[in-house]
């Protein structure tokens, strides 16, 4: 039997007249990783902010762990929150510039307290968890690189072992070597904690490397969903063809 985590259906969302998720079903069983593709303005953000209550849906379901997300009061969202983490596309904004990695991670597990101290163990171990030195969490974010940066808003997201991470857009502000080690980190992260994560992108051959299943959004609609591998081989709908002609490693790429 399956052990779905994620699932919504019917999903609609407007802002003002501009209808931006049109009839939007997607699943996800637990341990696995979703991936959502589509070109900018699709919807995808939408889509995971959906997720996670921060945008009103105008009608469907967005079960996640659990919780119907669309008729969740308040005080439920607080403590689902806790258990469903975004991880944000841009970690320079996100970490604050006046606390230490230390503190920011200690604020992750005790919202409104940035005491290291009691935490400190369980902030070393996640320090190198994602690939950092224990001793970093006494700087500050502007001492680390990009990547370095990332890997940081990994530890946050993850630290509290939540049950659904979402990841918007993570390695698209990043150089191309260092985005190909952020995916080795998501990879192995999968493997050793059974991650199970909702990982977007406008770029599908970013998605298949870390995904089980893909689901492909197009102006707001999902034009084409199904295991990984086989939307990459076998793309049913002449988007998802054009999101990999796009791509110089994939198979369907061609020069002209
Ligand atoms: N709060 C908002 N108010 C009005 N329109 C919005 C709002 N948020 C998003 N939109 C619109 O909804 C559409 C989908 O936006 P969304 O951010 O979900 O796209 P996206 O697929 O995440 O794009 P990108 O790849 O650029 O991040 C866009 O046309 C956008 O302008
Ligand atoms: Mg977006």
């Amino acid at each position: 039997m399956s052990d779905t985590i994620v699932n919504v259906t019917g999903l609609n969302v407007s802002f003002g007249p501009v209808h931006v998720l049109k009839d939007v079903s997607a699943r996800l069983d637990r341990s696995e990783t979703l991936g959502v593709v589509g070109e900018s303005g699709s919807g995808k953000s939408t889509l995971a902010k959906a997720m996670v209550g921060l945008v009103k849906a105008s009608s469907g379901e967005v079960w996640v762990d659990g919780l119907e997300v669309v008729e969740a009061s308040r005080r439920e969202l607080a403590h689902y929150h806790r258990r469903v983490q975004m991880i944000p596309q841009d970690p320079f904004s996100s970490l604050s510039p006046r606390q230490t990695i230390g503190q920011t991670l200690a604020e992750a597990i005790d919202p409104g307290r940035a005491r290291v101290g009691r935490h400190q163990d369980r902030i070393a171990e996640w320090l190198e968890r994602v690939g950092l030195e224990p001793g970093m969490m006494h700087r500050y974010p502007h001492e680390f690189s990009g990547g370095q940066r990332q890997r940081i808003a990994i530890a946050r997201g993850l630290i509290l072992e939540p049950s659904v991470v979402i990841a918007d857009e993570i390695t698209s502000a990043l150089d191309v070597s260092v985005q190909a080690q952020i995916l080795e980190l998501l990879a192995e992260l999968r493997q050793s904690l059974g991650l199970t994560m909702v990982f977007i992108s406008h770029n599908l051959a970013v998605v298949q490397r870390v995904s089980d299943q893909v689901l492909v959004l197009y102006r707001g609609q999902v034009v084409e969903a199904g295991p990984a591998e086989r939307i990459y081989q076998a793309p049913q709908h002449w988007y998802t063809r054009a999101l990999l002609d796009a791509d110089p490693g994939s198979p369907g790429f061609t020069l002209d």
